[in-house]
């Protein structure tokens, strides 16, 4: 895909604004649909922020900023996608939202347009029978990470029915917009998210079992480890509802190596939810 095709992106929340400004700091026209424009707009208004700090670490040229914008346009409709060639989904983690979009986009995007959703949980082979038999090979799963604009990776996932060309299509447009793709499995919780939640629930059975405080195994994995944030203070970041919310569904797909810890479902009940609550794993001010 060259810097002249263009992109939509379906949700202007968290990634979904992120992953705009990824492709449009790459060069491409970005459409930017949300439920409104009001949120449309919201979501790229927030990019300015994001942007002021990847200029500060040297990331992009200050002087960049307005053209990178300009290439973003809010919209709370599907009528600027008749053009684009590759549209990636980033609305709410719910099937029939999701199946809803793609169904719609499927009678308005033309037939070369690629895919993508950035779904965390829903098999990429369920979300891609929302779409026809013509569009279904280029169906696949791009799994982002937060914060988009700084993380690097993207797991690419194919369905079933994803043809191979999509699949090096794809991990070819990840490159082009300075990310790392890997490709990944369509299994319950992809790659990382299955290594992370192993380690989460090590974490917490060291916690009860006294072997370590928070901070010390925060710092464990910092410095004996070589991760740039502790297993607490990223779980503190993501959120302990969400959290728990995903361990139940790895352990409905993986058994018992899964099983979220009393000490988690603990925090969640007493609503210590993490940053977004003030008080997580540690405290935070308001
Ligand atoms: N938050 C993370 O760290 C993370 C990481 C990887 C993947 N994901 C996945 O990315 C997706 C988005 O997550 P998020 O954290 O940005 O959520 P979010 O709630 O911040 O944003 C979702 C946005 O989608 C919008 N939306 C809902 N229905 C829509 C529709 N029909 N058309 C347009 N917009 C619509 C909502 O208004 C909302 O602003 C989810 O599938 C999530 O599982 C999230």
């Amino acid at each position: 895909m060259s810097e002249d095709n263009h992109v939509g992106v379906v949700g202007a929340g968290m990634m979904g604004a992120e992953i705009a400004l990824c492709f449009a700091m790459a060069g491409h026209q970005v459409m930017l649909k949300e439920t409104s424009l009001e949120l449309a707009e919201k979501g790229k208004n927030r990019l300015a922020g994001v942007l002021d700090r990847l200029a500060k670490k040297n990331k992009i040229d200050a002087d960049d900023k307005p053209l990178i914008l300009d290439r973003i346009t809010p919209t709370d409709n599907f009528d600027l996608f008749e053009n684009v060639h590759l549209v990636v989904e980033a609305a709410f983690e719910d099937e029939d939202v999701k199946k809803q979009i793609f169904a719609e986009l499927d009678t308005i995007c033309p037939p070369a347009c690629t895919f993508a959703t950035n779904t965390s949980s829903i098999p990429i082979t369920v979300l891609a029978t929302a779409v026809g038999p013509e569009r279904i090979g280029r169906f696949i799963g791009t799994h982002f990470f937060s914060p988009v604009s700084l993380m690097p990776l993207v797991e690419v996932i194919p369905g079933l029915d994803t043809a191979e060309d999509t699949i090096a299509t794809v991990m070819a447009v990840c490159r082009q917009i300075g990310k790392t793709p890997i490709r990944v499995k369509d299994v319950t919780g992809f790659a990382v998210n299955r290594l992370l939640h192993v380690m989460w629930i090590e974490a917490n059975r060291l916690l009860e079992e006294g072997v370590a405080s928070i901070e010390d195994i925060d710092t464990a994995c910092r410095l004996g480890l070589g991760h740039p944030i502790g297993p607490y203070a990223l779980m503190d970041l993501t959120g302990n509802d969400l959290n728990l919310q995903v361990q139940h569904i790895l352990q409905d797909a993986y058994g018992e190596r899964f099983r979220p810890r009393p000490l988690l479902k603990q925090m969640v009940s007493a609503h210590h939810l993490g940053r977004k609550t003030g008080r997580g794993w540690k405290h935070y001010e308001s």
